[in-house]
């Protein structure tokens, strides 16, 4: 049974840095002669004692901040302090000389990763080529694409059954053995670092399946284990804590804890009831994740996506997402990450309010993060055919601070909420509950003259609340164009799908792709064959790669052949124009609701962007387009049209323009 410490304020998180300082010197001091003994026992040499100490003075007193804010309350903190310190030092030393260069040259070139270079895509291993060794043979498809990042979906050992697409992990140690070994994924990051491509993985830190080694303890009685998770033995707890929770996924099971049988008590669940949430108020489990998480970037990791980063504190009476601790949780492995593998990036998961997305985001927490209410808005505004929400949301939401960046995508492995803000939807006349519920009927196919062909995802019939599965093609009108054989609507769905491509690609951040939509994939609505899938809706947008239909990638007369060579092309011309680096955006006012028009600008390099939401042609003011831009005559750096602002601008039916002024 766990003890659930109560939130008594800290002391000394409340006195004055300096003070904290001192106490972060003293501490230091006092575990010095446990790192010389490891220096010793290690037989490290001097200068990479001096290297590694010099990180470590750098970021000790930030990571003994938060440690003593979290932590300093348990009898045995000190113990814990060098726990963590040492977990850390050790995963440095396990760390391939290879990857130490990169982290210098990394530290070298704070915020490398928000380079224009940087344009992503994201797989389940097995789906994509069965496994890690066929995958790097594929190595040549991602460069064909022009990809220089790729997130494989969790690859490592799961529960048997249903492991909700890898994200129920029994180890994080070894990698399913259906996909193949440790070995492989080393082989295979090194062969990705070879040509230039990073390598992204999860870090799953807020629960573990509920087979992994601590859960198969907790259930044989293991008081030590136990105190990983969150177990309780009746409703009480669980039911006053319910009181305030949100459910994730309802349709699956009520509520947020899971009865377990075999311990005759309730176990903390927020996602599947085979996922135990992790106690991070054990600083036992902030150090034992640790360790994995430094194993996980020692095979080559660059970027880890930290997931569900929403829910890792619990406090009774609030929501249990986004508390204060959680942000401290991620900043003390950011810390960790910084001394024992400098050239780590976090990306955040954090699929909530925007006010709450941004929180995650900063040098010290996560560096990156996934912009769930542009995709949500990019998705919305062509439902609309009226970008005025998302310019609302663009104005306010788009800047975030030096050296950090958005990860951009369109669709992922998760379904699509609406996540956008109530404030700024009545800001702009719209009524947000109606809104999402128009939403919902629209990707739904409900909605009368929809294009789309979504499926329902988690449907609360008490709330109203759902959220969309679906791939990018089907959502966006290829799958009913299709299916009426009409040439027509075919043309307007290809349209939709570069259109969105091109604003994820120039909008600044990092963009992602998930594999498949570069040529068109459609549902799958095959999924509900496999019993451990039919209840998950997300699947129906997990097709399997299908690599037959690569032959007609050089197809003229092709959709999938047409749609890949246009996004190869775009990929191309956004890692050739500086303009595209970083995130600085400025919005244009065209007058017409159904544009959307920006500049980008990086030094003297300056791209308009001006994109048509809407299946009839609009134009755009060229006074607008001079004052911008400065300049009379554009070439589109898509089509390599010149263009003259003399007269207006017109676009045609979801056209995009690139202008550069020549
Ligand atoms: C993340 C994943 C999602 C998974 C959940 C639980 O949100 O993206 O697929 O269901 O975490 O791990
Ligand atoms: C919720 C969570 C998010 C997760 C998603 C899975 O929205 O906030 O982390 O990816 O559920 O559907």
């Amino acid at each position: 049974m766990i003890a659930l410490k109560t939130d008594s304020p800290n002391t000394l998180r409340r006195r004055p840095a300096s003070q904290v300082d001192r106490r972060a010197d003293v501490a230091l001091e006092r575990l010095l002669p446990t790192l010389e003994a490891f220096w010793e026992s290690e037989d490290v040499d001097q200068t990479e004692v001096d290297e590694i100490m010099e990180r470590v003075q750098r970021h000790w007193p930030r990571l003994f901040h938060l440690l003593v804010g979290l932590y300093g309350k348990q009898w045995d903190f000190f113990y814990h302090l060098e726990q963590i310190l040492m977990t850390t030092v050790r995963g440095w030393r396990m760390r391939d000389e290879s990857l130490r260069q990169t982290d210098r040259h990394r530290i070298n070139n704070p915020g490398w990763y928000t380079s224009e270079k940087l344009v992503g895509g994201a797989l389940y291993v097995d789906l994509f080529s069965e496994n890690l060794g066929k995958l790097r043979e594929q190595i040549p498809y991602f460069q064909k694409l022009g990809l220089t990042y790729l997130h494989l979906m969790p690859l490592f050992a799961v529960r048997p059954g249903n492991n909700d697409g890898g994200y129920a992990i029994s180890n994080y140690r070894s990698v399913d053995p259906r996909v193949g070994t440790i070995d492989d994924l080393r082989k295979l990051a090194e062969s990705l670092r070879e040509v230039g491509i990073l390598l992204v993985l999860d870090f799953v830190f807020n629960h573990t399946a509920d087979d992994h080694y601590w859960a198969q303890q907790a259930q044989s009685g293991s008081e030590e284990f136990s105190d990983y998770y969150f177990i309780f033995p009746d409703r009480t707890m669980p039911d006053q804590y319910e009181k305030t929770l949100r459910e994730i996924f309802p349709t699956v099971r009520r509520g947020s804890f899971t009865w377990h049988d075999g311990m005759q008590q309730w176990v903390w669940t927020t996602f599947n009831s085979f996922q135990w949430d992790l106690n991070y108020r054990n600083p036992e489990v902030f150090r034992a994740m640790l360790a994995e998480m430094l194993f996980i970037a020692n095979t080559g990791v660059d970027f880890v996506r930290l997931d569900a980063v929403a829910f890792i504190w619990k406090q009774m009476g609030t929501m249990c997402e986004n508390l204060p601790e959680a942000h401290e949780i991620i900043q003390a492995f950011n810390a960790c990450s910084r001394i024992a593998a400098p050239g780590l990036v976090f990306k955040s998961e954090a699929i909530v309010h925007p006010d709450d997305v941004v929180k995650y985001i900063s040098e010290d927490e996560c560096q990156t993060s996934y912009n769930p209410t542009l995709m949500a808005l990019l998705w919305e505004s062509l439902a609309t055919r009226d970008t005025k929400l998302l310019r609302r949301s663009l104005s306010r939401r788009h800047n975030l601070p030096a050296r950090t960046t958005w990860v951009n995508y369109l669709r992922c492995h998760d379904d699509i909420g609406w996540t956008f803000d109530d404030e700024d939807a009545s800001a702009v006349g719209i009524s947000a509950f109606h809104h999402r519920q128009f939403l919902n009927a629209f990707y739904t196919g409900q909605f009368e003259g929809s294009f789309a062909r979504g499926v329902p995802f988690q449907h609360n019939t008490e709330t109203g609340d759902m959220r969309i599965s679906g791939t990018l093609a089907s959502l966006a009108g290829l799958e009913q164009a299709i299916e009426k054989d009409r040439d027509d609507l075919k043309e307007l769905a290809i349209r939709r799908i570069l259109l969105l491509n091109a604003s994820m690609l120039s909008i600044g951040g990092i963009p992602l792709i998930y594999l498949g939509e570069e040529w068109g994939a459609l549902n799958d609505y095959d999924f509900v064959k496999d019993p451990a899938k039919a209840g998950d809706t997300r699947w129906v947008h997990r097709p399997k790669m299908q690599w037959t239909f690569l032959k007609e990638l050089g197809d003229d007369g092709s959709i999938r052949g047409r749609i890949f060579r246009s996004l190869q092309k775009l990929i191309d011309i956004r890692k050739n124009t500086p303009a595209f680096s970083g995130l600085d955006m400025e919005l244009i006012e065209t007058q017409s609701p159904q544009l959307l028009a920006y500049v980008r600008a990086d030094a003297g390099n300056r791209v308009i962007v001006v994109s048509n939401f809407s299946e009839h042609p609009q134009t755009i003011g060229s006074n607008r387009l001079r004052t911008a831009g400065m300049g009379r005559f554009f070439e589109d750096l898509y089509t390599g049209e010149t263009i003259t602002t003399a007269n207006q601008v017109n676009l045609e039916p979801y056209q995009f323009l690139w202008l550069r002024r020549v």
